[in-house]
């Protein structure tokens, strides 16, 4: 159990006592005491007393006396209240045997379905599939970890007219040749050659409009030719998903090829509830609330004038499917914010179609851009878009550079090692410890750097650790009686105790920059006590407490870093 809850449980009948009415006290950590509560000032409005007399009477009622060593009435009605040593230090040795370090199954498991990643077939995944892919995957970690049964959807874009063209380019190339081509990761050569040649010649733009009949037919033929595009394509994401450190595998591609069949059920559906209107020859449904700058009601189209499905009527089937027969009642959309009103529609409609009631609810998980340093969106050199997997080859080779400058004596395969962890582990939490609704400033020197916020700070931290470890020769004596008599040690304390807190808001908001910041104050606590509080030199029974304090450092350390996807090696 956290402190903050702790306090409110008893903070909380008191108040209601006092005031006849139930309250909240809104505990919060202080820079007076080391929590205070505000909830007399609000309430004495309310109940007409002056806050001071409430907070008083609170104080007679509350039971706090194993918990707190002061507990007052300060300023105009605050409450500060002091945390006892004791019932601190009973916390952390609490912590110290508990394998999830404070941090609970949840109590009421779902099924929920993560749309992440998600990059289109013959064409290169550009950064904002990297932040959809880091994004989702530290929200898939997170939820397993806390007992939800989690289905990967990587919705690959693996359907649509672009295929006539990438079939007919790949028919002229010759398959041995195009294979060639793609494995090496030039997809968007690849797609940018069929691109010219439909736009240049006539007769091979005609062959690419038949060659999306005879898809849309099933030709045999023409779906061997699809196939090939597609698990091409598909290989070549396993390489950059292996890259990356994620926990995305080839069982998790569900293209949208693959709702095809599920897509006329879904427009018998609506034509059943009579949602849908016919608008230029296209069937659309208008959702409530969707309208457009200029007032008019926005359609979402569900089949075009041409008969054929587009993205919408596929994200229709998929939450179809995911709610009805995957049982999901949880759906996350890792997706950029542009994307939103897409989003917002789509789930109007769902709902109104009934495929999307409560329980069931379905959330946009949006993020902003990631910008050059010139705040403009990130460009390559020659100005088209930068190749993800380029700029993870940068990042790596960079870490590396700095690993074998920084630690001389790291032999070549621990110097890769650590750059590989490092590297990657930068450009994610990078990423990950910004607020998802910004665009963000990809800046090297910064995300690389020992001294900050960063993956390579919280990372020498946790090494760090490990080499006081290795140096004492011992592990932690896991029931070692914990004593907190530094300001530095209570002040680690309150951060280790805090952990479960965090990942419960993370994994409601998923807003992972708050996980990342918790773990930045947690690593910086542990460095200003492990600079005012000696450990291995320290007598017992000071010692093991103060060694308990190290390993759940680390161990926090490296269980927050896995929920993010980053390693944690054990020297630097
Ligand atoms: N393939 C799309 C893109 O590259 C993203 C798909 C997102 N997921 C979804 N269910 N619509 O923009």
């Amino acid at each position: 159990m956290d402190l903050e809850k702790l306090l409110t449980d008893r903070l909380g009948p008191a108040f209601a006592t006092a005031a006849g009415v139930p309250v909240n006290p809104v505990v919060r950590r202080s820079p007076r005491a080391d929590f205070q509560s505000d909830a007399a000032l609000a309430l004495a409005r309310r109940v007409g007393r002056p806050p001071r007399d409430i907070a008083a009477e609170v104080l007679e009622y509350a039971d706090l006396a194993d918990v707190c060593s002061v507990a007052e009435v300060s300023g105009p009605g605050f409450l500060n209240l002091t945390v006892a040593d004791a019932a601190l230090a009973g916390l952390v040795s609490a912590l110290a045997t508990d394998p999830r370090l404070g941090v609970p199954v949840s109590a009421e498991p779902e099924t929920v379905v993560i749309d992440y990643s998600a990059p289109n077939v013959a064409k290169e995944m550009h950064v904002g599939h990297l932040r959809s892919t880091v994004i989702g995957d530290a929200a898939s970690r997170l939820l397993e970890w806390l007992g939800h049964r989690v289905l990967r959807a990587n919705h690959l874009g693996d359907w649509g007219t672009p295929f006539g063209m990438l079939i007919e380019h790949l028919a002229d190339l010759g398959e041995a040749e195009a294979a060639r081509e793609m494995s090496m990761g030039d997809l968007d050569s690849f797609y940018k050659a069929a691109r010219v040649k439909f736009d240049a010649d006539e007769a091979f733009a005609e062959r690419s409009r038949l060659r999306v009949v005879a898809l849309q037919g099933r030709d045999p033929m023409t779906l061997r030719l699809w196939r090939l595009l597609v698990e091409q394509s598909e290989r070549y994401f396993l390489t950059v998903y292996d890259m990356l450190d994620v926990t995305l595998t080839e069982r998790d591609f569900h293209g949208e090829s693959s709702y095809n069949d599920l897509l006329t059920a879904v427009v018998e559906d609506l034509g059943r509830l009579g949602l849908l209107r016919e608008s230029d020859g296209a069937a659309c449904v208008f959702p409530p609330g969707s309208v457009g700058r200029d007032g008019e009601p926005l359609p979402l189209i569900v089949r075009k004038s041409d008969g054929g499905y587009g993205y919408a009527a596929t994200d229709l089937a998929a939450i179809r499917q995911r709610t009805g027969t995957l049982g999901a009642t949880r759906l996350l959309y890792v997706v950029g914010l542009p994307q939103r009103r897409h989003f917002e529609m789509v789930y109007a409609v769902a709902a109104q179609a009934g495929w999307l009631s409560p329980p069931a609810r379905a959330v946009h998980v949006g993020f902003g851009s990631i910008l050059g340093s010139d705040g403009r969106m990130l460009r390559s050199r020659v100005g088209g878009s930068v190749k993800l997997v380029g700029l993870l080859e940068e990042a790596i080779a960079r870490a590396t550079a700095l690993a074998r400058e920084r630690n001389p004596d790291l032999n070549k395969a621990e110097a890769a090692e650590v750059g590989r962890a490092v590297g990657i582990g930068a450009v994610k939490y990078a990423d990950l410890s910004n607020d998802r609704h910004r665009d963000y400033v990809l800046d090297w020197e910064r995300m690389l750097s020992l001294d900050g916020n960063t993956a390579p700070y919280l990372q020498y931290a946790y090494s760090r650790i490990q080499s006081i470890f290795r140096r004492a020769g011992t592990a932690a004596p896991p029931h070692a009686v914990v004593s907190l008599a530094e300001p530095a040690e209570r002040a680690l304390a309150f951060e280790l105790v805090g952990f479960g807190r965090v990942v419960g808001e993370v994994a409601e908001n998923l807003e992972f920059h708050h996980l990342a910041g918790y773990l930045y104050r947690l690593a910086a606590a542990f460095s200003a006590f492990y600079e005012r509080c000696p450990v291995l030199r320290a007598e017992e029974p000071v010692r093991d407490s103060r060694l308990v304090l190290c390993d759940l450092t680390a161990r926090v350390l490296r269980q927050g870093l896995h929920l993010l996807g980053i390693r944690t090696p054990e020297r630097m």
